[in-house]
C-alpha cells in the first residue's frame, strides 16, 4: 500500500505546530498504524530529519499509551481498537490519512503526538486506590463475591486511562475515565470501606483539573476502545451524590 501522511509535528509544548506531509510506501495491509509509523520514522532518521514522536508501549492494547487522533476519530476508525491494534488493511490503498495528537486542554502536546497525561495520574492519586493492608495474595474465595458484581467491577476495571474519552468529548470531559476508575473499586467489598471519600475527592481532583462537564453527548463511549459504558457515569453520579448527602 501507498499512503500519504498528514502528521501534526510540534516541538514543544510551547511552540505552535501544523501539519506535514510525508509518503509512506510500500506498506504491508499486515502492519499495524505504529508499525506503519515505524517505517515512516526509519526513513526519516535515515535522511537526517527528526522522527515523528509517539507514545507506545505495550503494542497489545493493554497500557493505554498509544493514543492519537486518526482522520478526526480517536484511536482511528475501527471501534473498540486502540491505535497499535489497528492494521492498515483497515485503510485503502492511495489513502490520505491525518494523524493528530489528543486535543484537550488537560493534556497539553509534548511533542508531535505525545501528550502529559499527567492529569489522569493525579486523579488517581485521590482515590484510585484501596489504602488498607492486604497482605499476600488472598485465596479466591476468602471473600466471596457475588458473579454479578464482579462482571461489573470487570468490566469497569477493563479501562487503561488511554484518554480518547476526553480527546473525543467536545467538553473535554473526563467522566467516563473517572467513573471507570471510582466503580471498579466502590463496586467491590475491598472498595466500599472508603467509596465515598473515594467518589468526593476523586470528582474534585478531576474537576481542579480543569477537565469539562459531561452532557452525556456519548462520544466517549464510541471511541472506548474498551467499550466502557455510559452507564457507570449514572453509577458514579449515584454514588457521588449519596456521598455528598453523608458527609453534611
Ligand atoms: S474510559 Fe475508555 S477511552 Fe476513557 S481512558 Fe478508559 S479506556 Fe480510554
Ligand atoms: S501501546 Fe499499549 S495500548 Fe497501545
Amino acid at each position: 500500500m501507498n499512503l500519504t501522511l498528514r502528521v501534526w509535528r510540534q516541538k514543544n509544548s510551547g511552540s505552535s505546530g501544523g501539519f506535514v506531509e510525508y509518503q509512506a510506501d510500500d506498506i504491508s495491509p499486515d502492519m499495524s498504524f505504529l508499525e506503519m509509523l515505524d517505517v515512516v520514522n526509519e526513513g526519516l532518521i535515515k535522511r537526517g530529519e527528526d522522527p515523528v514522536a509517539f507514545d507506545h508501549d505495550c503494542r497489545e492494547g493493554i497500557c493505554g499509551t498509544c493514543g492519537m487522533i486518526i482522520n478526526g476519530i480517536a484511536h482511528g476508525p475501527l471501534g473498540a481498537t486502540t491505535t497499535c491494534q489497528l492494521h492498515m488493511r483497515h485503510f485503502k490503498d492511495g489513502q490520505v490519512i491525518a494523524i493528530e495528537p489528543w486535543r484537550a486542554r488537560t493534556f497539553p502536546v509534548i511533542k508531535d503526538l505525545v501528550v502529559d497525561r499527567g492529569a489522569f495520574d493525579r486523579v488517581i492519586q485521590a482515590g484510585g486506590y484501596i489504602s488498607t493492608r492486604t497482605g499476600g495474595t488472598p485465596d479466591g474465595n476468602t471473600i466471596p463475591i457475588p458473579k454479578p458484581e464482579s462482571d461489573l467491577a470487570m468490566d469497569a476495571a477493563a479501562c487503561i486511562g488511554c484518554g480518547a474519552c476526553v480527546a473525543a468529548c467536545k467538553n473535554a470531559s473526563a467522566m467516563l475515565f473517572v467513573a471507570a476508575k471510582v466503580s471498579h473499586l466502590n463496586i467491590l467489598p475491598q472498595g466500599k470501606p472508603e467509596k465515598d471519600r473515594r467518589v468526593l475527592n476523586m470528582v474534585r481532583a478531576m474537576d481542579e483539573e480543569g477537565f469539562g462537564n459531561c452532557t452525556v453527548m456519548g462520544s466517549c463511549e464510541a471511541v472506548c476502545p474498551k467499550e466502557i459504558s455510559l452507564d457507570f457515569i449514572s453509577r458514579m453520579n449515584r454514588d457521588y451524590l449519596r456521598a455528598l448527602g453523608r458527609s453534611k
